[in-house]
């Protein structure tokens, strides 16, 4: 072993990966924690999650041969180590598993043989301490193993138990299993496997070969895999410590240089009764960077939650190891100095994992310390083998934030229980309370089938701030209000599923639309939207095929769409804050819409906004986003993020936690905008690729609308907008630059022409110019200029009538305007010297009435009228002119 004592855990890791791609395997990179592909899994827990529909031949890939080194979670579901974790010297909540994969290439021989070569010759382990197990009816193997290794029978285990058949769950790939072990010698206790003392240290079992040939349908009905092939796993923890010649991998040197950084910041010895402190402060400090790495974030649910729980399980021992200040975040450098290099996602979401750890931390010791005391107080009369009571554990969990495995930790040493029935009692009952409270608040009665039916599924776990598109399991089917047990072609309901990357409209935004497809069904999504808060409802028709529940399907996003709503949904933020430096600090947001084609914010502003700051908005907003920054999301308690300065909606409501997303270089060290939102954005500013205002208008009082549209929409926008603008180009005959200065032009010229047009049929009104006869007739003495008129406006009759009064100097003017649909106006005008004689608004109403109309108003000096019958206009004058006379 002495080449290899010296090996890193970062020199084994590739060197393995070398061997398998040196022996033709492709290097794929490890999958994220959070499986794509199986909506079954909680966590990626073994290297062939990724491959699992490759096994099957579900899926193809360019290569039959591959090889990883795979990120895996076991924590929370099947597969739990998260109890013995720091007490024992192999069990973690994260580890890496190397693994080679045949699929349908090479079967058992040539994985036995090179399996061998790499463990006796790349890594040098002697061959005399190794032996193996095979499934016990396995012949085939046991004689491989005879063959290539030289083992005799007695270092060929058969072991009749499942132990050497390796199933990922209750569906999937599957096959027996030879799995390889190295005696440590006597100075550990333990038997060989098989043995009653199996569980001791002495014999470690560091590789696991599965010889796959069968998939596993459900529980009874297994088939054959269209080809044999081969899934390994290695642990790289377990390969190190031997290599190192160590007996606990907390010994090897990666978790050494964590465990000194634990050291180095609490001041307490590696070593010593704080031993397991220091090992599942390590363990769990990987688990929360390379989980936060991958887009879980802590909640009260799912996911989340088995996140939360390990977090806080760390930092209780953060609290014993004595630290005064949050410890986890200052341990991240360390971590992505050992690991950034073989999972460059650590580096990438270096910052946000250090926040999110810093948080959690310090809210969590705002409670921890109370909540330890009555921990105590409640415990300091039990003895070994007794229980705390369920209530106590569980006020310590709604109220302290401790989830029950961290008190059961606590507890554990001093071999004292928990009364867990009591404990699901308790949370069943506060339950029914919240049901209760829920039910008689008023909502529709018909939305009261979804209480049922979050109880049942629990909150929909949302994947798809991380992935448009991922499996999912039918939870729950409803058509018309009613929970059924299928859905056929043809028929519409809505569909619960377990997890969704199907975003369910809230905050402003749409909810997604695409497909879901499975087991001969294809179903239409038209839209999601969220119940009871964190419940994923979706709309969907059944193309052919039909859903039933518990049926896995594959689920697929509308991607242009969610990109265009992405984009809408950063722009909003962006011009928020645009609005909020050019109009004032009064913007506050009333309302948004962000839709795939365009977006609407409303906003409190007392008055419209002028083009000049409109203008600046958009250049504020179009400058920011072509800084092309990283859009940042980040998690928080809800009060922290208003007092760091976010924007938040006055009178909604947020959870305890609130994803706080930044944008943009703002003034100092400042994100330009910072607002609370759930919804999706963009990775990068540039993303958006340009924002446009299209419209701005009131909604109500005190409160504007503006509307815009970013990325591909704004371009054919504006390009519509310039073809436009050419068009009248076009038709001016003027270049693009002169349109403006060419119409105000061509209106002037349009006005000077109107009003002398105005003028010459005045003139000719008049009878001037030319002379058309002499329309004064002498009533009595007084002159009378009677005439009837086209072609004139009503509303220049009046000055007609002026002039009229002045060229007579004494006299009375009537004047009848026919218009072209045939109704007339009348003007009558009484010189100053004749009104005591004579009345304008009684001689107009006699006109009036012979056009037909009725009434009339003005002064004595000057009224009008009109009516229906121009024809009627000769005989109007004539009666004037009687009724001048008669006066
Ligand atoms: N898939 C196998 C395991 O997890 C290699 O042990």
């Amino acid at each position: 072993m002495t080449r290899n004592t010296l090996s890193g855990v970062n020199d084994i890791r590739s060197a393995f990966l070398d061997y398998f791609a040196k022996n033709g395997h492709e290097a794929v990179a490890s999958s994220p924690l959070v499986p794509r592909n199986d909506p079954t899994l909680m966590f990626t827990n073994a290297g062939m999650v990724q491959f699992k529909n490759v096994f099957t031949g579900v899926e193809k890939r360019p290569y039959t041969r591959a090889t990883t080194s795979q990120k895996c979670v076991r924590a929370g579901g099947k597969h739990n180590d998260l109890d013995n974790v720091g007490y024992t010297a192999r069990h973690h909540t994260f580890f890496e598993m190397l693994g080679n994969f045949s699929f349908g290439d090479y079967f058992k021989a040539e994985a036995i043989e090179l399996a061998w070569n790499l463990i006796t010759k790349e890594f040098d382990l002697p061959k005399e301490k190794l032996l193996v197990t095979v499934y016990h009816t396995d012949d085939e193997a046991a004689d491989l193993w005879k063959k290539i290794a030289g083992f005799s029978d007695s270092k060929i285990i058969r072991i009749p138990t499942s132990d050497n058949f390796w199933q990922m769950g209750d569906t999937g790939p599957c096959g027996p299993c030879s799995e390889i072990f190295i005696d440590q010698g006597e100075s550990l206790w333990g038997g060989p496997p098989g043995s009653p003392e199996e569980d001791g240290d002495r014999f470690l079992e560091f590789w696991n070969l599965v010889f796959m040939q069968y998939e596993q349908i459900e529980p009874g009905n297994r088939i054959a895999l269209p080809k044999p092939s081969i899934d390994t796993g290695m642990g790289l923890e377990r390969m190190a410590a031997i290599l190192q010649g160590v007996h606990s991998n907390y010994d090897t040197d990666l978790f050494r240089t964590l465990i000194e950084a634990v050291a180095h910041a609490t001041g307490v010895a590696p070593e010593g009764d704080r031993k397991a402190s220091h090992r599942i402060i390590a363990d769990h400090l990987r688990t929360s960077c390379f989980l936060v790495a991958d887009g879980v974030l802590p909640s009260n649910e799912g996911r989340g939650y088995v996140l939360r729980r390990i977090m806080r399980r760390a930092m209780r021992h953060a609290q014993l190891l004595g630290a005064r200040d949050p410890l986890m975040y200052r341990l991240v450098p360390a971590l992505v100095r050992e690991m950034g290099q073989a999972y460059p996602e650590l580096i990438r979401a270096e910052a946000l994992i250090v926040e999110t750890l810093r948080l959690e931390e310090t809210r969590f010791r705002k409670t921890l310390e109370r909540g330890l005391s009555i921990l105590d107080e409640e415990t300091r009369s039990l003895s070994k083998g007794q229980n705390l009571s369920g209530d106590t554990a569980f006020t310590l969990y709604d109220t302290y934030g401790f989830p029950l495995d961290l008190t059961q930790d606590a507890l554990k040493p001093r071999g004292i229980g928990v009364d867990t029935e009591a404990f699901d009692a308790a949370m069943q009952r506060q339950r029914e309370k919240a049901r209760a409270a829920w039910s008689g608040s008023g909502e529709a009665a018909t939305e009261t089938v979804w209480f049922g039916v979050r109880e049942r599924t629990g909150a929909t776990e949302f994947l798809g701030y991380d992935t448009e598109s991922a499996e999912g399991i039918v939870l729950a089917l409803l058509k018309d209000g009613q929970e059924v047990q299928e859905l056929k072609a043809g028929e519409k309901g809505l569909v619960v599923l377990n997890q969704t990357p199907f975003y369910g409209e809230s905050g402003g935004q749409v909810g997604d639309t695409g497909i879901m497809q499975g087991e001969g069904a294809r179903v239409l999504v038209t839209g999601t939207e969220k119940k009871l808060g964190d419940l994923f409802v979706h709309h969907a028709t059944v193309e052919h095929g039909s859903l039933k529940l518990n049926q896995a399907l594959e689920l697929v996003v509308d991607h242009a769409r969610r990109s265009a709503v992405r984009s809408n949904h950063s722009a909003t933020h962006l011009l928020h804050e645009a609005l909020r430096q050019v109009l004032g600090d009064h913007v506050a947001q009333k309302g948004s819409l962000v839709a795939p084609d365009r977006l609407r914010f409303d906003f409190s502003h007392p008055k419209p906004i002028d083009d000049g700051e409109l203008a600046q908005v958009e250049e504020i907003a179009n400058r920011v986003l072509l800084q092309n920054e990283p859009v940042v999301t980040k998690l928080m308690a809800v009060d922290e993020a208003i007092e760091s300065g976010a924007r938040a909606l006055f009178g909604e409501k947020y959870g305890d936690e609130v994803r706080v997303v930044s944008m943009g270089r703002g003034d100092g060290s400042k994100a330009f905008s910072v607002e609370l939102c759930g919804g999706t954005h963009v990775n990068r500013t540039g993303d958006i690729g340009v924002v446009t205002i299209v419209g701005e208008a009131a909604v109500a009082a005190g409160v504007r609308r503006l509307e815009a549209m970013t990325g591909e929409a704004a371009r054919r926008y504006l390009a519509e907008e310039s073809r436009k603008l050419r068009e009248v180009a076009n038709i001016l005959k003027t270049p693009v630059d002169e349109v403006s200065s060419r119409l105000t032009a061509l209106l002037e010229e349009r006005r000077k022409l109107e009003r002398d047009l105005a003028e010459a049929r005045r003139k000719l009104a008049m009878g001037g110019g030319t002379g058309g006869g002499d329309p004064i007739r002498d009533v009595g003495g007084i002159k009378l200029m009677a005439r009837a008129v086209t072609g004139v406006e009503m509303k220049d009759l009046k000055s007609l009538a002026d002039e009229g009064k002045k060229r007579l100097g004494s006299g009375v003017v009537a004047i009848i305007g026919v218009a072209e649909d045939g109704k007339a106006g009348i003007v009558v005008g009484v010189t100053e010297d004749l009104t005591s004689k004579v009345d304008a608004v009684a001689l107009v109403r006699v006109g009036s009435e012979k056009l037909g109309g009725k009434g009339g108003g003005g002064r004595r000096d000057m009224a009008q009228a009109g009516g229906p019958d121009g024809a009627q206009a000769e005989a109007a004058l004539d009666a004037i002119e009687a009724a001048l006379a008669a006066a």
